[in-house]
């Protein structure tokens, strides 16, 4: 069982160099976002404009606590509209971007397969998914006793109303999944405290906060972590985020302890399926986990496994999934074209387009930029001298991933994140450190 985890386990890295190495974060609490927190010089021809703007929203603001009294929401309001201001005055010049990478990165080579999978699983249809030809036999593979128990331990059978409510869970999310994945959102970034955070929250017992966490640590699964101890350092951020499962256990000088949420990929939680309960806990079973969803039909995992969890289990938002992946593509055909000279047309053939793929590691990172003030890498890159993985001993790394797309990625985060493309400019991406 253990190996099969392993195999899958894939938040990963090797060498690539950072600058930024090793310091705390009183010195670098230089953010290096793109709208600014200064307030540039405003040019004189747009003076009248600005007095205007201000004075509209003077008496808006002044309209709307009249409406509202003292209600909560006046300040939000005030607040969402200075800031509309600073940015139409500060804003800096918008980076050109390659608009032939933009466009190839926006095609995704495996849609017209994944709609057809999502079809043929919503019509029951379980033939395209390798060993599961229908529901029974998945059905089979996570209970191969043949003693199917739902999770207070009830025996079940194919036939039984809970799993009738299963099936129809699971088109309910799979249709609502696939509709939502439809559309490119770079506005999602700023989504993310809503859809992550408030019911983490929730679950921790406070009222969800728009505020972001203070400090983030994301925790990376590369064996550089071994040459390192940055545990103390870790659990020190106010929210640790881990990947794929990976042990701390006999580890802890190297990669802490503490555990703020488990993040990890759906083939994950597949595997966790077959335990009683679909125990997916090594942190312990109060840490609420998201996942990305990677294959449709582990929405049936999900659908299982979700009422038999206590703490939460956040599916990623289809749209998130949909920035990132354009995100690394784009950087992947860059990295390409710059390396090969070849054409764009040739990318597909050499990176496996269909099943091309961002790593869990590179979404927990973007999770954390939209949660987080700031951010702390820790675990990812790959030296020579450097295993796989701290915890396994996995030689290669996936095929489907391009790995040096994501450090490139990581780099201009942390230096120059006014590079990255698709990100909405009312996004600030707040300050990272690449721990290596
Ligand atoms: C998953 O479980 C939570 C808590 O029990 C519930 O609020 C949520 O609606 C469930 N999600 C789905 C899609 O069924
Ligand atoms: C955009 O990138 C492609 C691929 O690298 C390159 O062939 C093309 O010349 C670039 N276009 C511009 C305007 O720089």
């Amino acid at each position: 069982m253990s190996k099969v985890l392993e195999s899958e386990d894939e938040s990963d890295p090797r060498t690539f160099k950072i600058h930024t190495a090793h310091y705390l974060w009183p010195t670098l609490a230089k953010p290096v976002n793109r709208s600014g927190d200064f307030i540039a010089p405003v040019k004189r021809s747009v003076r009248p404009l600005i007095s205007i703007l201000l004075l509209t929203v003077f008496a808006v603001t002044v309209s709307f606590r009249a409406v509202v009294g003292r209600g909560a929401r006046s300040g939000a309001f005030e607040f969402d509209l200075i800031d509309v201001l600073a940015q139409t005055t500060t804003a800096p010049p918008a980076p050109v971007f390659n608009s032939t990478l933009l466009r190839y990165a926006g095609i995704d080579m495996g849609e017209a397969k994944a709609k057809h999978d999502i079809e043929q699983l919503l019509d029951g249809n379980f033939g395209g998914q390798g060993r599961y030809r229908t529901f029974a036999a998945w059905r089979r593979f996570n209970h191969p006793e043949g003693r199917a128990r739902s999770s207070n331990g009830i025996p079940l059978s194919l036939r039984s109303p809970q799993i009738y409510r299963y099936w129809l869970d699971f088109r309910r999310v799979l249709q609502e999944w696939a509709r939502k994945k439809a559309f490119f959102e770079p506005e999602i970034m700023s989504e993310l405290v809503r859809l992550v955070k408030h019911p983490i929250d929730k679950h921790n017992g406070l009222v969800g906060s728009d505020k972001r966490y203070s400090s983030c640590a994301v925790v990376g699964n590369s064996g550089i972590l071994l040459k390192s101890d940055y545990g103390e350092l870790i659990d020190s951020h106010e929210f640790v985020i881990r990947l794929n499962n990976a042990r701390t256990r006999d580890f802890e000088r190297n990669v802490g302890w503490k555990t703020s949420v488990s993040f990890v990929n759906s083939n994950i939680l597949h595997l966790c399926t077959r335990r009683k309960g679909c125990f997916c806990h090594p942190y312990g079973d109060n840490v609420p986990i998201i996942m990305y969803v990677c294959q449709p039909v582990h929405f049936l995992d999900y659908t299982m496994c979700n009422s038999s969890h206590k703490a939460p289990l956040l599916v990623t938002d289809p749209r998130f999934d949909v920035l990132c992946a354009r995100i690394v593509k784009y950087y992947s055909l860059k990295r390409f074209a710059e390396e090969t000279g070849k054409s764009l047309e040739e990318w597909g053939k050499v990176h496996d387009g269909a099943n091309f793929h961002y790593s869990s590691g590179m979404q927990a990172v973007m999770l954390a930029l939209g949660v987080c003030d700031k951010v702390s890498l820790f675990g990812f890159g790959k030296s020579a001298s450097a295993k796989h993985h701290y915890h396994t001993n996995q030689k290669g790394e996936l095929a489907l991933h391009d790995y040096e797309a994501e450090y490139a990625l990581y780099r201009d985060v942390a230096e120059s994140p006014s590079e990255i493309p698709f990100i909405s400019g009312k996004f600030n991406i707040p300050p990272m450190v690449i721990y290596q």
